[in-house]
C-alpha cells in the first residue's frame, strides 16, 4: 500500500485530496497547524475506505522544525503534496510588513524549506514524488495580488527546477496551477462560475497527473489557454490595465 502525506490537511483542497486517495486504498499522513481540526477528517477517511490514516503537527513556517518533521513520519510517503498557503488583501499585505513576511514565508520558504527535506530522501531513494499547489497568480504579476503572485511565481519555479534536478532520479514533480477554486480562501470573493474549479475537481487532477506522471496541470483546460493569452500582451500595454 502506498503512502500519501498532506501538508495543509485543513485545507478544502486538502480534504478533498485526502479522501480520494484514501478512496484510491491510500494510507494517509494528514499535517496542519492546528491538528484538532484533524480528527473527524480521520476518523470518518478510516472507517469509510478501512486505510490508515495518522496525523502530524506541521507548522509551514518553523522552518527549523521541518526536518524533526520529516524524519519522524514512519512510514515515510511515497508522494507528498504541498497544499498550505496564504492569501490576504494586497493593500493590507503591502501596508503591514508582518502579512507581508506571512504571505512570502507561508507561500514560498515554508514550502520550499520542507520540500527540499522531502526531495533529498526522494533523491535518495531513487522514488517518489512531490505534489505542489502553486497558482497561476504567479504567471504574471498584477496590481490586484503581486505579494501573493510573486511568491507563488517563486514557488513555480523552485518546483520546475526541483522537476529538472530530480528527473534522473527517477522522481516525479508535479506543478499545480488551479486557477480559481471555491475554498474558505476564495469565500470572500465573487468567482465566475465557470472558471471556477472545486476542490474535489483539484483532487481528481492531481490523481490523474500522479498516474500519468504529469509534469504540470491546470485544473480547467482553459486556464492554460487564458494564462498564455495574458502573458502575451505587451508590457506597455500589461501595465496600463486593471488587473
Ligand atoms: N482557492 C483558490 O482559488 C486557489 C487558487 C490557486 C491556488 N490556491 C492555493 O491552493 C492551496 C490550498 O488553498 P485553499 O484554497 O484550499 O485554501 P484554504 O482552505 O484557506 O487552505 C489554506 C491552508 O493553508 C494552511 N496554512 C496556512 N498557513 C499555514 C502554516 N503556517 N502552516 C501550515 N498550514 C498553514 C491553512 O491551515 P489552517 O487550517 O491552520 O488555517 C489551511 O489549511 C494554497 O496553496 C493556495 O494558495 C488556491
Amino acid at each position: 500500500m502506498s503512502t500519501i502525506l498532506i501538508l495543509g490537511a485543513t485545507s478544502d483542497m486538502g480534504i478533498a485530496i485526502a479522501r480520494l486517495f484514501a478512496a484510491k486504498q491510500f494510507d494517509i499522513q494528514l499535517a496542519a497547524r492546528d491538528t484538532s481540526k484533524l480528527s473527524y477528517l480521520q476518523t470518518d477517511i478510516t472507517i469509510r475506505n478501512n486505510v490508515r490514516c495518522s496525523i502530524h503537527q506541521f507548522d509551514a513556517v518553523d522552518f527549523t522544525s521541518h526536518q524533526t518533521f520529516f524524519n519522524t513520519l514512519s512510514p515515510k510517503p511515497d508522494i507528498t503534496v504541498c497544499v498550505f498557503g496564504y492569501m490576504n488583501d494586497n493593500a493590507k499585505v503591502t501596508d503591514d510588513l508582518n502579512e507581508m513576511l506571512k504571505t512570502m514565508h507561508t507561500n514560498y520558504t515554508g514550502a520550499v524549506s520542507i520540500l527540499n527535506i522531502a526531495s533529498k530522501y526522494y533523491a535518495f531513494s531513487k522514488k517518489g514524488c512531490i505534489v505542489g499547489i502553486s497558482s497561476v497568480a504567479g504567471e504574471r504579476g498584477r496590481q490586484s495580488n503581486y505579494i501573493y503572485g510573486s511568491a507563488k511565481a517563486g514557488f513555480t519555479a523552485y518546483l520546475s527546477g526541483l522537476r529538472n534536478a530530480l528527473h534522473e532520479s527517477g522522481v516525479h514533480v508535479v506543478t499545480v496551477l488551479p486557477g480559481f477554486v471555491y475554498t474558505k480562501m476564495t469565500e470572500h470573493l465573487r468567482l465566475p462560475q465557470l472558471l471556477t474549479a472545486h476542490p474535489n475537481d483539484v483532487a481528481l487532477s492531481i490523481y490523474n497527473a500522479v498516474q500519468k506522471k504529469k509534469n504540470i496541470i491546470y485544473v480547467k483546460w482553459f486556464w492554460r489557454w487564458i494564462m498564455c493569452t495574458i502573458k502575451l500582451i505587451p508590457e506597455p500595454i500589461f501595465k496600463r490595465m486593471k488587473l
